[in-house]
């Protein structure tokens, strides 16, 4: 039995931060950031929390799919960010959609963690513990940001990006054909959060760099130019299928320049890698369904063609899959 993605959805934050906001902020410039990055803005919540956001983005990908939130079966919500410890995320999605049958449960591979919920949707579905699963990325980076640190602050944004995936039907040539994922412990260093402060509750006595997001920027970079290129290429070897044979790759938004290395080490044409970081800065576990959405409502992905997906983040972690639309 195969699994195929029936429909996306993403939702942003109203508020938007631009490049220009920041140089009042921080000692940088826009040039700076765009040169560096590729960003020039991002959403940042105010109203907006993680399960909000990714309960809009589950909507429009039910709606995307023509399907109900009473007959999901299974919801996973990566994220890295929740307000709450408990309950989950994907419980408060759950509730939100009123999608009473479903499991839910959050998974928190940081940036690359939606590709470790698909694929634990994939698993569950080929396994036959249920027929279909709404896979979230939802984040609220902006929490646990130092913004008087323009090392990290220029980079992240808010936001949350949705699939609905279902099990194919006999003879479907659309489904998820390949999938590679690891995880690198002993790399933990490069970038870590000790912490998660409730909202507004701070306490006096605890160190509130505990709470914020510390980068080796340029270890990141240099682990993320090695790694995903041979995660891709074991995912497309386990779809039995090469670099040449995909028409679009979708990767995590973090930095236009990882996304041109990448391309020059898959020898793959760099207008095969579209990118929304512009207008959205790093958005961690949401970065790829958002950008898989955009591109699924303007039409850029038809049926038929075979696209990538690949990610990494903290942990480090990092996943690519291969999938026939
Ligand atoms: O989802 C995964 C999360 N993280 C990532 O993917 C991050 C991966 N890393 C990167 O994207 C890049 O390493 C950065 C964008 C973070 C940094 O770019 P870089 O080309 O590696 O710059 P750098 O860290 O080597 O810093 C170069 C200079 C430094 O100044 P000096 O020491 O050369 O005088 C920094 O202090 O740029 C300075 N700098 C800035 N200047 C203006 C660092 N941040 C800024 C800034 N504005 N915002």
């Amino acid at each position: 039995m195969g699994v195929a993605i029936r429909g996306t959805g993403s939702a942003l934050p109203e508020k938007i931060l631009t490049n220009q906001d920041l140089e009042k902020m921080v000692d940088t410039t826009d040039e700076w950031i765009r040169q560096r990055t590729g960003m020039r803005e991002r959403h940042i919540a105010e109203k907006e929390t993680v399960p909000s956001l990714a309960a809009s983005a589950c909507e429009r990908a039910l709606e995307n799919a023509g399907k109900k939130a009473e007959d999901v079966e299974l919801i996973i919500v990566a994220t890295c960010t929740t307000e709450m410890l408990l309950p989950c995320a994907a419980c408060r999605v759950q509730k939100k959609l009123g999608a009473d049958k479903a499991i839910a449960f959050d998974i928190n591979a940081a940036c690359g963690g939606f590709l470790f919920a698909l694929n634990t949707a994939h698993h569950y579905i080929e396994a036959g513990a249920c027929r279909n699963a709404l896979v979230v990325g939802s984040e609220v980076l902006s929490e646990i940001i130092d913004w008087t640190d323009r090392s990290t602050c220029v980079l992240f944004g808010d936001g949350a990006g949705a699939v609905y995936v279902e099990e194919t039907t006999k003879g479907e040539r659309s489904c998820i054909i390949g999938m590679s994922q690891g995880s690198s412990g002993m790399n933990g260093q490069m970038l870590y959060c000790r912490g998660r402060a409730v909202k507004g509750e701070t306490e006096p006595e605890i160190d509130s760099d505990d709470l914020l997001v510390h980068m080796s920027g340029s270890e990141v970079y240099r682990f993320a130019v090695r790694q995903v290129p041979v995660c891709i290429g074991r995912a497309l070897d386990s779809a039995g299928i090469g670099t040449d044979d995909v028409d679009i790759f979708v990767l995590h938004q973090a930095n236009s320049r990882i996304i041109e290395s990448i391309a020059k080490t898959l020898k793959a044409d760099i207008d095969r890698f579209p990118m929304n970081i512009e207008r959205t800065g790093n958005t961690s576990s949401a970065s790829i369904p958002i950008l898989l959405d955009e591109l699924n409502r303007a039409g850029r992905i038809q049926k038929g063609q075979t696209v990538v997906l690949s990610g990494f983040g903290a942990g480090m972690t990092y996943g690519a899959c291969v999938v026939v639309w």
